[in-house]
């Protein structure tokens, strides 16, 4: 539990550890992407997002970026919550103006298919990315900013494997669950254990806390939820502690709205990330622990900037204020962003 959790000097690792600090650790989902200039300009060298995330020098520079810019107290590993299924043979593109393409997974073959046990070792430049990240911030004096490890949680990839892609409602998704519940199961299994395996990898190569993005756990009904969500999620949260006790990890089970509350006193995550609709004195009046709380400024006011975006951001710090928490969008940064509104809101919650 948060409680045994070591002592570090580190802000963000502080907070997930349950200590309240002012003003709150800041960092951004979606921090490093194309709303920086340096960030197209290092996409431009290379023929595709995955020749991107899996080429160490760049991937980790690209990580990089963001804590140069602004002085965030968390960098958070380059890559893709999808590069999992890519390693595990499931064919993969990123299409611009489209996003992910998968070719979409629907029945036992699909799934018999995956590649098991040889998918790691697919994954070693990323493992390469952390190491090498690690030794950056300390040599570029930037040694009081933790490193964030991540993977989609089993319910969100399986959403994009069985669907083929993004979509607005993961319908095919949601069907398979009802009418295939064996094979839908078997799938979060092999997922999550995969998952598991490359979260460890990533906290062995120097990731100090880990984060479970579950961006479609919101299209879920109640019961459904604790099958295809928390279930898996408090496995891979009491194995990761485990295997290594002290590393914080991070559940955004994003939608999830009055659910949230089951999310983390079932799952047993150190912190919870909560989406932009969530009210966080709600939250908190549900929670029966302490856990650390991680967001939820709209990414739009982040767009807009000006007094909105002051508005906003104070609100949130408002809410947050009296409770270990880290300052964080409700969803990922979108690339029309204006940097200059990213330095305007550092400074804001910098000054609590
Ligand atoms: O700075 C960071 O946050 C680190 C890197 C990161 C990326 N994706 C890079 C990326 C992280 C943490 C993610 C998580 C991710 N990826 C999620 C969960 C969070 C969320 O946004 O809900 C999901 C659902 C994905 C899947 C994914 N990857 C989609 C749907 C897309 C296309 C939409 C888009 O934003 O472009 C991607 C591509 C992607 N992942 C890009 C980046 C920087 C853009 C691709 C490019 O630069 O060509």
């Amino acid at each position: 539990m948060s409680e045994s959790l070591p002592v570090s000097a580190k802000r963000l690792l502080r907070v997930l550890a349950g200590e309240t600090v002012w003003p709150p650790p800041l960092w951004l989902m979606r921090q490093a992407g194309r709303y920086l200039p340096e960030y197209r300009a290092v996409r431009a060298r290379v023929k595709d997002f995955i020749a991107l995330a899996t080429t160490p020098e760049l991937a980790a520079d690209v990580t990089l970026q963001p804590i140069r810019r602004y002085r965030l107290d968390a960098a958070i590993l380059f890559s893709d919550i999808l590069l999992l299924p890519w390693a595990m043979g499931q064919g993969l593109a990123y299409r611009a103006g489209e996003g992910p393409v998968l070719p979409p997974l629907r029945d036992a073959a699909g799934v018999a298919s995956l590649d098991t046990k040889g998918f790691l070792p697919r994954l070693e430049p990323v493992f390469t990315t952390v190491r090498r990240v690690r030794q950056m911030l300390v040599a570029e004096g930037l040694g009081d900013t933790s490193l964030i490890g991540f993977a989609g949680s089993p319910f969100t990839v399986a959403c994009y494997m069985v669907e083929g892609g993004s979509s607005r409602d993961f319908a095919a998704t949601r069907l398979m669950a009802f009418n295939q519940p064996a094979l839908f199961a078997r799938l979060l299994d092999v997922v999550s254990a995969a998952t598991v395996a490359y979260l460890s990898a990533q906290i062995a190569a120097g990731a100090e806390a880990v984060m479970l993005f579950d961006s479609w756990a919101g299209v879920l009904s109640p019961g459904q939820f604790h099958e295809h969500v928390i279930r898996p999620t408090r496995d891979i949260v009491a194995t990761l502690r485990q295997l290594h006790p002290g590393v914080p990890v991070i559940g955004f089970p994003r939608l999830a709205g009055m659910l949230i509350e089951e999310y983390v006193s079932a799952t047993g995550v150190n912190a919870v990330g909560m989406d932009t609709g969530m009210d966080i004195a709600l939250v908190r009046s549900l929670l029966r622990s302490n856990t650390a709380l991680q967001g939820n400024l709209d990414p739009m006011a982040l767009v807009a900037g000006g007094d909105a975006l002051r508005r906003e951001a104070s609100a949130v710090l408002d809410a947050l204020r009296g409770w270990p928490a880290v300052f964080n969008l409700g969803h990922g940064i979108v690339p029309q962003t204006p940097p200059a509104h990213v330095a305007q809101l550092a400074e804001q919650v910098r000054a609590g």
